[in-house]
């Protein structure tokens, strides 16, 4: 999702875009990522690959770990190697979700689950086999392509389907597309550090996103129905509040993104297009 997004952005400014896929290039097979560094030439690499299901992490340990934590090592030695620059995604999930304000840099992460905790490892190998590495924590990702709930809500209401919002925890949503803008923005800054990106605005819940969604293209609000997370019974553990806020991003002269609940709007009237690009 992240890599389609961020794909479309950097060739719409005109850059030159190699991008690989798992088939491509696992990341965590040093001789495939070798392969492709021998064939191109990189002034940045940006790294949107993942093992993204937080459940499922819990018993896939070595799949998550080898594409969170030593896939993104191998990446960062490669970079390292080649001189280029270095962008990785981590997640809100390193933090434990404990403290109700906005995480920032100086907050201790403490990942609950496996996947975090991967997320996490991979942060300190990036940064110890690559000062250069540049850290993105990103979270509530949606967008055009995503199979997450907050991508695949709109759709599911719009057929008339009830779907369960989760009303107890709480997050920084942000846009695909906002966070391809900034990903490409670091990369060019090339100042090496954790940074936070979110949409901005005070977050929401799930259901304070649902919510927005119904208002915004007027379904019934009676397809919602709040569930707390606890009942959702799901195997991994969640951070319930891990609402997110950057240091350094305006002091670097960037712009704040856009208030989520405009990023969501854009996404809405973008969707269709943005889908049936997603297709071909
Ligand atoms: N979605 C969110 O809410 C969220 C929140 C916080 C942070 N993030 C982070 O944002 C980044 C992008 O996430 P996303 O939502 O765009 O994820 P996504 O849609 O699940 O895409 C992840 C991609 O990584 C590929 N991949 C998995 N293992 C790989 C490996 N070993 N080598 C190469 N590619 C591999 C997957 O390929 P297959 O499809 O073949 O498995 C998939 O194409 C990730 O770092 C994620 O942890 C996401």
């Amino acid at each position: 999702m992240v890599a389609r997004a961020t794909i479309k952005y950097c060739e719409s400014i005109g850059d030159e875009v190699v991008a690989v896929t798992r088939q491509e290039m696992d990341i965590s097979m040093r001789w495939a990522i070798r392969e492709v560094f021998e064939r191109e030439k990189f002034d940045a690499v940006i790294n949107c690959a993942a093992y993204t299901d937080v459940d499922g992490a819990e018993t896939n340990e070595k799949e998550c770990f080898e594409a969170n934590a030593s896939g993104v090592e191998n990446l960062a030695l490669f970079a390292k190697k080649y001189n280029c620059g270095f962008v990785t995604i981590s997640t809100d999930f390193v933090f434990d979700g404990i403290y109700k304000g906005f995480y920032t840099q100086r907050d201790t992460p403490k990942p609950l689950g496996f996947y975090g905790n991967c997320k996490l490892q991979g942060e300190f190998l990036a940064r110890n086999a690559y000062a250069r590495s540049i850290i993105v924590r990103s979270g509530w990702i949606y967008g055009a392509g995503g199979t997450n709930f907050l991508s695949v809500m709109d759709n599911l209401l719009a057929d008339g389907k009830k779907i369960k919002a989760i009303y107890d925890s709480f997050g920084t949503p942000t846009f695909g597309n906002d966070l391809a803008k900034r990903l490409r923005e670091l990369a060019e800054l090339d100042l090496p550090a954790i940074y936070h990106v979110t949409n901005s605005g005070e977050g929401t819940s799930y259901a304070g996103f649902a919510g927005k969604v119904c208002e915004l293209r007027g379904y019934d609000l009676n397809l919602l129905e709040r569930a707390s997370a606890e009942s959702l019974k799901r195997p991994a553990p969640r951070p319930q509040s891990s609402k997110m806020a950057c240091l350094f991003s305006e002091r670097f002269g960037l712009e704040p993104l856009p208030h989520w609940e405009d990023a969501l709007k854009e996404f809405l009237n973008a969707d269709q297009a943005d889908q049936a690009d997603c297709r071909r």
